[in-house]
């Protein structure tokens, strides 16, 4: 079934960019024709960019994503923003419950399904983090945590339109430490399972998970040519369009 599965290379520019850096963006669009009907591309700038980078993005394949998103439509929330106000800004997808979300901002599961289900309501897809620490690595706890995390974490009505599954192991982003093939392929095909289970075969065969955690150019092939890893979110290397589309060149 994986050939149903159409991978999404996805920038997670964190709290990185100012206006300017919309050159970046105009680079991986004008490369963009290259990759279409191979692998969906995304970026997703800090929330002040979302605006301007889906204006220029409209018509492109390149699809704009934003961060985080608060659980609820609007209210009484300084300093946040609701999936609602995203996509009125122009962004597709949502990135909810990312690791440094859950650390920072203290984050549940019940919080990330909350986000989850918000980003549905607003009409965008949501791209829910998991992944387990050093330690938790160490002890031998791996599938565990993540096995709560994606029971925790995905609102009932999942499918693969309406939400996409990145598996980041902690230890592993920003450090230049990647987990062998092996434990990558064990975690998806475990997480694919646990999809299975809860919400059938057919949703399990068709929901992405992308792998997350110092991918680069030069990993990238191999990290992406795993079982059950459907693309990358990628973090310091989606900021350099050479290096992004250096990654999602795997997939050509
Ligand atoms: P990294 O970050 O690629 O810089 O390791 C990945 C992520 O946090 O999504």
């Amino acid at each position: 079934m994986a050939a149903a599965r159409r991978p999404l290379v996805a920038g997670n520019w964190k709290m990185n960019g100012l206006k300017g850096s919309i050159a970046e963006l105009d680079k991986v669009m004008a490369a963009a024709a290259d990759y279409t009907g191979k692998v969906e591309l995304m970026v997703c700038p800090p929330s002040t960019l979302v605006a301007q980078f889906a204006a220029r993005a409209q018509g492109s394949p390149i699809a704009i994503g934003a961060q985080d998103c608060h659980a609820e439509a609007a209210g009484a929330f300084t300093g946040d923003l609701s999936a609602e106000m995203l996509k009125d800004a122009g962004a597709v997808a949502v990135i909810v419950g990312h690791s440094e979300r859950r650390t920072y901002h203290k984050e549940t599961d019940a919080e990330v399904r909350a986000k989850a289900l918000a980003a549905w309501r607003a009409g965008l897809m949501a791209i829910v983090c998991v992944g387990e620490t050093k330690d938790e690595r160490v002890a031998g706890k791996t599938l565990e945590v993540v096995g709560r995390q994606v029971e925790g974490s995905l609102p009932d009505g999942t499918t693969p339109a309406n939400l996409v599954i990145a598996y980041e192991p902690v230890w592993a982003i920003g450090t230049g430490l990647t987990p062998t093939t092996a434990d990558v392929a064990e975690a998806h095909g475990f997480i694919r399972a646990e999809v299975a289970k809860r919400f059938g075969q057919a949703v399990a065969d068709g929901v992405r998970i992308q792998y997350g955690g110092s991918v680069k150019p030069s990993n990238a092939k191999e990290l992406m040519s795993v079982s059950d890893v459907d693309g990358a979110l990628v973090g310091g290397a989606s900021l350099k369009a050479d290096d992004f589309l250096g990654i999602a060149s795997a997939y050509l």
